[in-house]
């Protein structure tokens, strides 16, 4: 093991990264083992790096790989059992102990060794041939720590190595859920309970707290309705095309490649008439090879909202308040943007220009209405950047702007059941 002073996760756009606050954030989570477990028990995840693995011998056959963020152990033990050579297994937490047990008791502790240590610090013998990791984040890069990977390729990889997985794209899709009113419920619950405090402090201990009732609602507002969600969708609830928003090539990308998304794209709505509630989030990675050395059988790791074949990943879904009515004539021209929280590198605040048009008439009302609707409000916090507003012919246009930010939670401690369809 050694020092690095340069490869601190995310610090060139927040600064340096309080080591002591991430463990206690970030890596606590993953030295319980109940925490891995979630991941093991992922029969998507688990089948397509296993597939990757042994459905690609070749690329593992007498080679050195390096595991970064081996947590339990499990691509480690897969590349030894595929033929690796020499197995590097890096892992910041103390999993790293529960990993060298399980490799010794699969008797692969002569291929795979497990260092205990932070990507960015440590020090191998020798450059390897293959990098495996499953760094995927919710909406693929909450967490960063395709940071690390980064880092670890352009230290470890040889100038001939394969990544795995090699590419990696995010989706966005518009959506509909009944979740969108549930947060709405909570929402006012939580302020009907403030307005119950507010009058027992005042009865029994003679303070007025009722000065700190705008703080208290946009506290609770930015919990209940402007925070994403993990959800996992049933594919009815997409309606409207999905637009891939950033494609990663896992072999040339950089950390400023990721810093920062924008992405603009159009949606045409598939569905007659619906509830058109915000957005979903989800991604894909596929396991190629690279070009000189392809894959012998391309896999793919897909978390799109599925009908029997959801991930422990689900989607992220950003709603806005109120729902607005489309229907199959309607289009969304958006325009997305995602950075890294200033707070927390590994947290992201995700934001939405959306241009809905429509060329009937009819549906003027519809929209007109749904705008009121937006204004009057007082929960939406939605900012109208500009009202209807008459365009080619009869096109209407309504422009809405939401900003939500990804939760810091783990699934199992959020609302994991899907919600039922509209
Ligand atoms: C998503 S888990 C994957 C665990 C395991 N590879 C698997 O597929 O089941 C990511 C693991 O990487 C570890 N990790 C994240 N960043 C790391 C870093 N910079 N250095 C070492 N380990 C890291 C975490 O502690 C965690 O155990």
């Amino acid at each position: 093991m050694g020092s690095r002073t340069n490869g601190v996760a995310g610090g060139s756009i927040n600064g340096p990264v309080d080591k002591g606050a991430d463990f206690a954030n970030y890596f606590c989570t993953y030295a319980f083992l109940y925490h891995q477990k979630e991941m093991l028990n992922d029969r998507v995840r688990m089948d397509a790096y296993y597939n990757a693995v042994f459905k690609n011998k070749h690329h593992f056959q007498g080679k050195t790989v390096l595991d970064v963020g081996t947590g339990s152990g499990i691509l480690a033990i897969w590349s030894a059992q595929a033929g690796a050579r020499k197995v590097y297994a890096v892992e910041a937490t103390k999993m790293s102990e529960h990993a060298r047990t399980l490799v010794q008791a699969n008797n692969l502790q002569d291929v795979v060794e497990v260092i205990e240590g932070s990507m960015e610090e440590v020090v191998l013998p020798e450059k390897v041939d293959v990098i495996i990791s499953e760094w995927m984040g919710y909406f693929l890069l909450r967490e960063s720590m395709f940071d690390s990977v980064i880092c670890a390729r352009d230290r470890w990889l040889k100038p001939t190595g394969v990544m795995y997985p090699s590419h990696a794209r995010m989706w966005v899709a518009p959506i509909r859920s009944g979740l969108v009113d549930q947060k709405k419920i909570d929402y006012e619950g939580a302020m009907d309970d403030w307005y119950g405090f507010l009058e027992d402090t005042k009865d029994y201990y003679g303070v007025d707290m009722s000065v700190l009732t705008k703080p208290f609602s946009v506290e609770q507002e930015k919990y209940y309705l402007q925070t994403s969600l993990w959800n996992n969708l049933h594919p009815d609830q997409v309606i409207g095309t999905p637009a891939v928003i950033k494609v990663i090539d896992c072999l040339t990308a950089s950390v400023n490649d990721i810093l920062q998304l924008e992405s603009s794209f159009s949606s045409a709505i598939s569905m007659v008439p619906t509830r058109f509630c915000g957005f979903a989030g989800w991604f894909d990675v596929h396991f190629r090879g690279r070009t000189e050395d392809p894959a012998q059988q391309e896999i793919e790791l897909t978390t799109a909202p599925s009908p029997n074949n959801g991930t422990h990943w689900g989607q992220q879904v950003f709603f806005f308040h109120p729902p607005l009515h489309v229907d199959e004539e309607t289009n969304l021209n958006v325009s997305f943007s995602m950075i890294r929280s200033k707070e927390n590198h590994r947290l992201m605040e995700v934001e939405f220009d959306v241009k809905i048009s429509k060329p009937s008439d009819k549906e003027h009302f519809d929209l007109s209405f749904c705008c009121l609707n937006i204004l009057s409000s007082p929960v939406a916090n939605l900012s109208l950047v500009s009202s209807f507003r008459e365009c080619s012919k009869s096109a209407l246009f309504l422009q809405l702007h939401f900003k939500t930010w990804i939760l810091v939670c783990m699934p199992s401690m959020l609302v994991c059941s899907r919600y039922a369809l509209d």
